[in-house]
């Protein structure tokens, strides 16, 4: 059973304050909801949302299917973006993708390592076209200006931070 944490709910009450329809508080509210829910947003967040916000749960789920930022299954701690759509998908993107998945320990996309670290999506253009190929993990800032080279780094340094967040790991 998923409840939001006290924190949680004042902010998601806060933004029901912020706009004219309460439907325009859904996004920020489901960010919110899949950070205290391990990176996903089950059947029950939608749910609990829905009582909190006073919106009927179709609304929410139709929100929360349509845009990919949104996991529809539970996430490693690292949910690893790999932008392949076209500049970054002919500047090595899906092999960077590939080769990083190997060195995680994730054998197809979307299934997350046996450590618990990892899961890999492959993800449309995310708007840094000229710094590819690049990818985001998590919300953190993009990484970008990748090779398989540096992949293979950013997910030894990232297993090496263990569960402390992907900050810090930027610069490689
Ligand atoms: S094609 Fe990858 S960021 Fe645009």
């Amino acid at each position: 059973m998923f409840k939001l944490s006290e924190a949680g709910l004042k902010y998601v009450k806060n933004e029901l304050t912020r706009y004219e329809t309460k439907q325009s508080a859904i996004i920020r509210s489901l960010y919110r909801a899949q950070e205290e829910n391990n990176g996903w947003v089950s059947p029950e967040v939608i749910q609990h949302l829905s009582e909190v916000m006073g919106i009927p749960a179709a609304q929410i789920e139709e929100v929360s299917t349509f845009y990919t930022m949104f996991n529809k299954e539970p996430v490693g701690k690292y949910h690893i973006q790999v932008c392949c759509t076209l500049t970054c998908g002919m500047l090595g993107g899906r092999e960077l993708a590939d080769t990083m998945m190997k060195e995680a320990g994730c054998a197809k996309l979307g299934e997350t390592s046996k450590d618990g670290l990892f899961t890999f999506s492959k993800v449309e253009c995310l708007g840094s076209c000229d710094t590819a190929p690049m990818l985001q993990v998590n919300r953190d800032p993009y990484i970008e200006s990748l090779d398989e080279k540096k992949g293979i780094e950013l997910v030894k340094a990232l297993r090496a931070k263990g569960g402390q967040g992907a900050g810090g790991v930027k610069e490689l």
